[in-house]
């Protein structure tokens, strides 16, 4: 496995695989590795001939008083278990090579309406962070096949939009939410939480989980249930941010009549804010 910091080096290791005619696979990842982003990987490498995972905290994606200057940085770490995973090559980048011209002047992606309800409605510019680093990864490493865990739902629509919109030749795959057995999703932000909150933690998912049970039971009143879903978690100890109930596609709240419904939510509990989503198909 080869690491590389600069552009420079990664286009010239991609290069090289493109004349053998290598498939090229990415893996964009913030680092502090988990099972979800292994999973990833080994996805991966069943599509690609070459799977690149790029390590970067993205700056612009985070808002003020965010979690930007804590976020974990495991390097040495991610290195060992992308290895074990049979990744190809690491691109951990400085910021300064991503924004030569600094952060206020740097050209930006908006994906309008799928980017603004949910998490971009409480965390403004987020996506806009998201959809401009995804773009120069693209731009860097043009893959033929990009992954993105299904655990960032939103993420994953405002990705998929933008890269239609804009005709960018790259296959865009998402993954399956990796779950500790307990039901809590795998993320870097589990960290953050005390052993306390820990145990709190799986509330979150086991209440997208009643909510959707209630939805296959044939409730429609989708506002009620939100409700209710938020109550749940401010019981259990959480401060809600949402509990939103909205078309799989076009995240907008859904219908009665609507088959394809995604429950996203998004809740603190403490200082970390977790997020998570549930698919139900009628
Ligand atoms: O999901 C993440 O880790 C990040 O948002 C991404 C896609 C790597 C962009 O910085």
């Amino acid at each position: 496995m080869r690491t590389v910091h600069t552009i420079r080096e990664l286009r010239a290791l991609i290069n090289s695989h493109r004349q053998n005619g290598h498939r090229i696979g990415l893996v964009p990842t913030m680092g502090n590795l988990h099972d979800g982003h292994i999973s990833l990987v080994e996805k991966a490498r069943q599509h690609a001939d070459v799977v690149v995972t790029s390590i970067f905290v993205n700056p612009i994606q985070f808002g003020a008083g965010e979690d930007l200057d804590n976020y974990p940085r495991t390097m040495r770490e991610d290195q060992e278990k992308l290895e074990q995973a049979g990744n190809h090559i690491v691109f951990a980048p400085s910021v300064e090579e991503i924004y030569p011209h600094g952060l206020v002047e740097q050209t930006q992606i908006t994906v309008p309406v799928v980017s603004e309800g949910h998490c971009g409605a409480s965390r403004p510019g987020h996506f806009n962070g998201v959809s401009t680093v995804v773009t120069m990864l693209f731009n860097m490493v043009q893959p033929d096949v990009a992954f993105f865990g299904q655990k960032d739902f939103q993420q994953l629509a405002v990705i998929r939009k933008m890269a239609d919109d804009l005709f960018m030749p790259v296959e865009i795959v998402g993954a399956p939410t990796v779950r500790d057995e307990d039901g809590l999703a795998r993320s870097s932000r589990n960290g953050y939480l005390t052993e306390n909150e820990r145990l709190i933690a799986p509330v979150l998912y086991k209440t997208l989980q009643q909510t959707a049970a209630n939805i296959q039971d044939g409730q429609t009143n989708f506002a009620e249930l939100e409700k209710e879903a938020a109550e749940t978690l401010t019981k259990a100890g959480f401060r809600p941010d949402y509990v939103n109930i909205a078309h799989s596609l076009t995240l907008k709240p859904a219908k009665p009549g609507d088959d394809d419904i995604t429950i996203l939510a998004a809740a603190f509990l403490g200082k970390t804010r977790l997020i998570d989503n549930l698919s139900v198909y009628r």
